[in-house]
C-alpha cells in the first residue's frame, strides 16, 4: 500500500495576471511549485510526487525541482499536462507506478497546505473512505443566481443554508481505482468537473469532508499573493 500524491501545475494563471505560469512564481523568493511539493513530501505517508507540467516546460520545471532541497525518502516524477485540469490531473494518474493504492491530487496553487491537513485527509483515506477533501465553513453566503437579461443585473434564484456548505480545498484524497474510474467515466461522458471529487461522487461514491485549514487557501489572484507572502513571513519569523 503506497500514497502518492499528484500536483497538477500546468495551468497559465490568467487571473494572476501577466508574467510566469502560476506554479512557477515566487513565493518569498521559492517558486509556488517548489512549496507544494514540500508540502506532500512532508507528510510521511507520501513517498512519491507527480508533477503535472506545462507541456512545453516539462523540462524547465525538473531542473527547477532538481535545484530545490527535498526529504530523501520522497521521489518525484515530472509529467507533461494537458488542456484541462481534469487532463492534467489524468496525465498524473497515468504515471503511477502499479503499488500505488492511493493518492492525493494537490494544487499546486495551495503552496502552503499545513502537513497536518495533509495527514487527516490520508488518515481518514486509511480508516476506510475512499474519497475525501478538506473543508472548511464559509464566512460569506452565498446565492445562486440565474441567466438574466443582458447588460442587467443577474436575478439571484436560491440561498442555499449556509451552515451547510463547506469550501473545498485540496489535498484531495482518493482509493486509486476508485479515481481512474471516474476519470474513465467521466471523461467518456464529455463532462468536466472543477475537483475531482465532483467526478466521484458522479459515480456515487461517498466523499466525506474533514476539517481543511486557513492557510490551504488558493493563490488564484493578486491580492492572494500578498496574503501568501504575509503567511510565509509569520512562519520565518
Ligand atoms: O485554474 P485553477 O485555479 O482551477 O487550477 C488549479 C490547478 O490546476 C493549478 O495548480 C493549475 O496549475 C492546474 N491546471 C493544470 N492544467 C491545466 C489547468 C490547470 O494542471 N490545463
Amino acid at each position: 500500500h503506497r500514497t502518492a500524491a499528484v500536483i497538477p501545475a500546468a495551468g497559465r494563471g490568467v487571473r494572476l495576471g501577466p508574467g510566469a505560469p502560476k506554479a512557477l512564481r515566487a513565493l518569498g523568493g521559492t517558486p509556488m511549485l517548489v512549496h507544494a511539493v514540500r508540502a506532500m513530501a512532508r507528510s510521511r505517508a507520501v513517498s512519491l510526487v507527480v508533477v503535472v507540467a506545462p507541456p512545453e516546460g516539462a523540462a524547465e520545471v525538473r531542473l527547477l525541482l532538481d535545484e530545490h532541497t527535498l526529504p530523501d525518502r520522497t521521489e518525484v516524477l515530472v509529467v507533461p499536462g494537458g488542456e484541462t485540469r481534469q487532463e492534467s490531473v489524468r496525465a498524473g494518474l497515468d504515471a503511477l507506478p502499479a503499488d500505488v493504492t492511493s493518492v492525493l491530487v494537490h494544487d499546486a496553487a495551495r503552496p502552503l497546505v499545513p502537513v497536518d491537513t495533509v495527514d487527516s485527509v490520508v488518515e481518514a483515506l486509511r480508516a476506510g473512505a475512499p474519497a475525501v477533501v478538506p473543508g472548511l465553513p464559509l464566512a460569506d453566503t452565498v446565492k445562486e443566481v440565474g441567466p438574466g437579461a443582458p447588460g442587467r443585473p443577474e436575478p439571484v434564484v436560491a440561498t442555499p443554508e449556509r451552515a451547510r456548505l463547506r469550501a473545498v480545498q485540496t489535498p484531495q484524497g482518493f482509493d486509486l481505482p476508485t479515481l481512474l474510474r471516474a476519470h474513465a467515466e467521466i471523461a467518456l461522458a464529455g463532462e468536466g468537473a472543477t475537483d475531482d471529487a465532483g467526478m466521484v461522487e458522479r459515480l456515487g461514491v461517498t466523499v466525506v469532508v474533514v476539517p481543511g485549514h486557513d492557510e490551504a487557501f488558493k493563490v488564484t489572484r493578486p491580492l492572494d499573493l500578498v496574503l501568501a507572502e504575509a503567511v510565509l513571513a509569520r512562519r520565518r519569523a
